[in-house]
C-alpha cells in the first residue's frame, strides 16, 4: 500500500488522400529512426508495431483538416520520431526509466498515477505537458488546479526529479511533454504491458488552462455516449477507448468518486452484495481510496472487464460503458483476450500519446515543467 495511505476527417480531404498514397507505399519497416506521422487533432493514423523495432504504417491516415489542405508537407510540423533523442540525449529515456524505478520503490502505486497524469495531459489540448504548468502568464487557474484534476492526479514530482535529471546531462533537449510520454511507457509496462518504442519529439506547451479540462475530460456523470464523443474528437474510436478503459486495471478511486456506486440504492443494489459491503466499509472514511480492480490492483490484466460486465464497476462512467451495447459487446470480446488486449493497448496509448502533439519549432523545451520558459 502506497505510503500517502492511495489503496489502492473524416473529411478524407486532397492531402489525406497524398498521406494515403504514401502511407500504404510504404507498408514496410522504417529504417531507424523511424518517422512516423503524427494525428491531426482529430483523427489519427494507425501505427502498428509488429515486433521490436517495426514499425507498419496502415493506409488510413487521415490528415489535420485545415492544417492539411496544400502540400502534404503541411503535416510536417506533427511528426513524431522513435530515437528522437539518440543524437541529442541518448540516455534521455534510461534516465527516466531509473528516475520511475527508483520512486516506485516508495510508492507501489505511482504506475497508475503517472498512467492518469499522461492521459489527462493528453486529453486536453493534446500531450504537451499542459498539465504540468502551475501558472502561465496569463494569470488563469491552470489545468492542474480544476477540480477534475486537482486532488485525483499526482506523480509531478517524480517528473520533476525526471526533468532535473535530464537538464543536468542535456540542458534544454528533452522537453517534458516527451518525458511523460516515456515514463507512462515505462508505468505500463511495469504494470504488465509489452515493452514498446515511444516516438519523441513533442514540444512543450505555454498555455495550460482549467477550462479547457471540462469538456475534454469525462466526468462522473458523462453517459456514456458523451465519452465515447470526446475520445471520437480525439481520435480515438470506441474500440479505443473501451481498450484504453482497461486501464482501470491498475490503481485506486477516491471514495468520492466511488459514492455515486455506493450510496445510490439503485446501482448498490445491481452489484455484488458483500463487494458494497467491502467498499462502504473502506469508505466510511470519504478520504480513502479503494482499488478499482481488488483482484490484481497492480497488473494490467482482462479481469477488469469482467468486474464491470458483471456490473461491478468502481466508477459510473466504467458501469455507463459497460451498459452502452456496442461497448458492451468490445468488453465482452477483450474479456477472453488477455494477449490481444494488451497488443490492441499499446496501439491505442501510441494514438493517444500523438493527440495533437506540438512538434517542430511550436511551443518550447521548457527548462522546468511547471512553468513556462
Ligand atoms: C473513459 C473515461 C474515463 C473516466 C471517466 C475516468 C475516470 C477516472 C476516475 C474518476 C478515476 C479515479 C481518480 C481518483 O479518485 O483518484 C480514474 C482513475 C484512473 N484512471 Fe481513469 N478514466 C477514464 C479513462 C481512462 C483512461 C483512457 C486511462 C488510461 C489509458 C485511465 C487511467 C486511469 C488510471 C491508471 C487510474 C488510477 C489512478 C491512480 O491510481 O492514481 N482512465 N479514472
Amino acid at each position: 500500500m502506497a505510503a500517502r495511505g492511495r489503496m489502492i476527417a473524416a473529411t478524407f480531404g486532397f492531402c489525406s488522400l497524398i498521406i494515403s498514397l504514401l502511407a500504404s507505399a510504404s507498408e514496410t519497416t522504417i529504417p531507424s529512426p523511424k518517422t512516423v506521422v503524427s494525428p491531426s487533432d482529430d483523427h489519427g493514423q494507425e501505427i502498428v508495431h509488429n515486433e521490436p523495432g517495426k514499425r507498419v504504417l496502415l493506409d488510413n491516415v487521415s490528415s489535420g483538416g485545415d492544417e492539411c489542405e496544400g502540400e502534404p508537407a503541411a503535416i510536417e510540423p506533427r511528426r513524431l520520431i522513435q530515437g528522437f533523442y539518440h543524437e541529442s540525449c541518448p540516455q534521455a529515456e534510461q534516465i527516466v526509466n531509473e528516475v520511475f524505478m527508483k520512486n516506485l520503490q516508495a510508492d507501489n502505486y505511482l504506475a497508475p498515477a503517472i498512467v492518469r497524469l499522461f492521459t489527462h495531459d493528453c486529453l486536453v489540448k493534446g500531450c504537451d505537458a499542459s498539465i504540468l504548468l502551475a501558472n502561465t502568464p496569463e494569470g488563469k487557474k491552470v489545468e492542474k488546479n480544476s477540480a477534475i484534476n486537482g486532488p485525483f492526479i499526482r506523480g509531478y514530482e517524480v517528473i520533476d526529479e525526471m526533468k532535473a535529471r535530464l537538464e543536468a546531462e542535456c540542458p534544454g533537449v528533452v522537453s517534458c511533454a516527451d518525458i511523460l510520454a516515456f515514463a507512462n511507457r515505462d508505468a505500463l509496462v511495469q504494470s504488465g504491458v509489452p515493452a514498446y518504442e515511444v516516438a519523441a519529439g513533442r514540444r512543450d506547451g505555454r498555455s495550460s488552462l482549467a477550462t479547457n479540462v471540462m469538456n475534454n475530460v469525462p466526468i462522473l456523470s458523462t453517459p456514456a455516449q458523451g465519452i465515447i464523443e470526446i475520445f471520437n474528437r480525439k481520435g480515438l474510436s470506441l474500440e479505443d477507448l473501451i481498450v484504453l478503459d482497461g486501464a482501470h486495471s491498475i490503481g485506486g478511486a477516491h471514495c468520492v468518486n466511488v459514492r455515486p456506486r455506493i450510496s445510490d440504492d439503485i446501482q448498490a443494489r445491481e452489484m455484488d452484495p458483500s463487494y458494497v459491503d467491502r467498499l462502504r466499509s473502506m469508505c466510511e472514511n470519504i478520504n480513502n481510496t479503494v482499488p478499482l480492480d481488488p483482484a490484481t490492483p497492480n497488473k494490467m490484466d482482462v479481469g477488469i472487464y469482467d468486474q464491470f460486465l458483471r456490473n461491478n464497476a468502481v466508477l459510473p462512467p466504467d458501469d455507463a460503458l459497460a451498459k452502452e451495447p456496442n461497448a458492451n459487446a468490445i468488453m465482452k470480446k477483450l474479456a477472453g483476450d488477455q494477449e490481444g488486449w494488451l497488443a490492441k493497448f499499446v496501439l491505442a496509448v501510441i494514438k493517444m500519446g500523438e493527440i495533437e502533439v506540438l512538434t517542430g519549432d511550436q511551443g518550447e523545451i521548457r527548462r522546468d515543467c511547471r512553468a513556462v520558459n
